[in-house]
């Protein structure tokens, strides 16, 4: 039997898996996975080594702002706003009503993926409820962006603050509508945009957007259109097993992230009850998802930001360049203030660190424990981060060695093994499983309960 990554999926002595059994429907729920920094973690890696434990994989929150990378057999993918559980076959993915769906960069990650010979109509499912990211959000997105200037947010130009301001506003078009009056629907949404972008000044060519954005309105529809909400509900009530993928990560969070400088959901545990329709009593595990060290893009207080040679260092081992945008990444020490902030936030059960390989080489690690702000050393995530924030470290010893090709925590430097119990000891929860390289087969688990 294949190492399955995850406690509820032992086998009985028939060899049916627990979660499988009528009996034990009324215990199963939905796990989480989140990223707990600024995104990045490598939460598409894990999504697609956790799904053979799991009978639905479903994206809640975000959309094709997120970048989510998978290695496997020699080839590398990156998802967009097809959960990462769609190259484990037999395996239903859920675009969940909580995801704004942009159907032109739909039909390209389809067609991508249709082009090295993966079927997925029979097991790609879309909420009615998911809302669309029209033509024109995108232009709102980079005339808003240029509108403030040196203040930018930053953000992916791909529309995602003004499809989700539609959707509060309550002016989102929702993949449901695509079944009733659409066109009308489509022109009012438009003629309000364009308007907005007369206000602004804002110059533009909607031609080609417009052409390509209703061939992917053709793709959609080539798709199952659910009601998400029953539909996950009852089969959990089957006792079939959920897996939530978050994008983005808690410090992006709209409520809870580096405000002004997040992007525009609840990328947070809580993000995947609403953008699910999942009660919070049916959350089960909660991974929370870190790299060993760092990274953020876009613009936004960043504690521990490297500017030196070591921060280049981190960004060249770790091949720290956007996945979407190409942009570099901002590159750091690990946060453990931050990271506190967020395991507190999310609830989470389960830690998982990411690219420890990136640190192989480094003769000591730092890790920030504490901030201090103006002379008093603070513990609690601030309010407000800016230059009078000071990261205050403790340096370890690193591990000076390639652990890339390990196989399983009884080959891990004794230094290596010390940085995981400081880490472990400083947040209060165990680190479940540990990243050594993109490949899925890179990926060691730790039996620490
Ligand atoms: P996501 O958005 O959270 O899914 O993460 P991204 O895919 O945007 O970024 C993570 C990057 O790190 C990708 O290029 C992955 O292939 C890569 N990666 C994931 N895990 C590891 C690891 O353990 N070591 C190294 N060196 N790279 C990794
Ligand atoms: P994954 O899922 C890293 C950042 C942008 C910007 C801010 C707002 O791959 O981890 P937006 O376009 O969402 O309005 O941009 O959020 N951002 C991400 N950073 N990873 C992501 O996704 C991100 N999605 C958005 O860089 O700072
Ligand atoms: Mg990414």
């Amino acid at each position: 039997m294949k190492q399955s990554f995850n406690a509820y999926a032992k086998e009985d002595e028939k060899g049916i898996a627990a979660h499988t059994r009528n009996d034990r429907s009324f215990h199963v729920k939905v796990d989480t996975l989140l990223g707990l920094q600024w995104g990045d973690e490598g939460k598409g890696k894990i999504v697609d080594v956790l799904t053979p434990d799991y009978d639905i994989v479903a994206r809640f929150q975000g959309g094709p702002n997120a970048g989510h990378t998978l290695e496997f057999e020699g080839q590398k993918y990156v998802l967009r706003s097809i959960p990462s559980g769609i190259f484990q076959g037999g395996k239903i993915n859920i675009i969940g009503n909580g995801v704004v769906l942009d159907p032109a960069l739909f039909k390209a990650e389809v067609e991508d993926l249709e082009a090295s010979g993966h079927n997925l109509s029979d097991r790609l499912y879309i909420s009615r409820k998911a809302h669309l990211i029209l033509p024109t959000h995108r232009l709102l997105d980079q005339a808003y962006e240029s509108q403030k200037g040196c203040n930018k947010i930053g953000t992916t130009g791909k529309g995602i603050g003004p499809a989700y301001t539609d959707k509060t506003g309550r002016n989102g078009l929702r993949i449901g509508d695509l079944e009733y009056n659409f066109t009308e629907k489509y022109a009012q949404a438009i003629a309000r945009h364009k308007e907005m972008l007369r206000q602004m000044d804002f110059e533009y060519d909607l031609t080609d957007l417009e052409k390509e954005w209703w061939k992917g309105i053709e793709t959609i529809k080539r798709f199952r259109l659910i009601d998400s909400d029953h539909f996950i509900n009852k089969t959990l009530s089957e006792g079939k097993k959920i897996l939530a993928e978050g994008a983005q990560g808690t410090m992006l969070d709209i409520d809870f992230g580096s405000y002004p400088f997040v992007t525009s959901s609840n990328t947070i545990c809580a993000g995947a009850c609403t953008g699910l329709g999942v009660a919070p009593a049916k959350i089960g595990e909660v991974y929370g998802i870190f790299k060993a060290y760092c990274t953020r893009v876009g613009s936004g207080p960043f504690p521990t930001e490297l500017f030196d040679e070591t921060g280049q260092k981190i960004r060249d081992l770790g091949c720290e360049y956007g996945s979407v945008t190409g942009r570099p990444r901002r590159c750091g020490w690990i946060d453990l203030v931050a990271l506190r902030y967020a395991i507190m936030i999310d609830g989470v059960t389960r830690l998982i660190m990411m690219k420890s390989d990136v640190m192989d080489s480094f003769d000591t690690i730092k890790a920030c424990v504490a901030y201090e702000i103006n002379g008093k050393e603070i513990e609690d995530f601030p309010f407000e981060i800016n230059e009078s924030v000071k990261p205050l470290y403790v340096e370890l010893p690193g591990w000076k060695t390639d652990m890339t090709k390990m196989q399983s925590e009884d080959e891990f430097p004794e230094e290596f093994n010390a940085y995981l119990s400081f880490i472990e000891e400083t947040l209060g929860v165990n680190i479940h499983l540990v990243s050594v390289g993109p490949d899925r087969e890179q990926t060691i688990i730790r039996y620490t309960e």
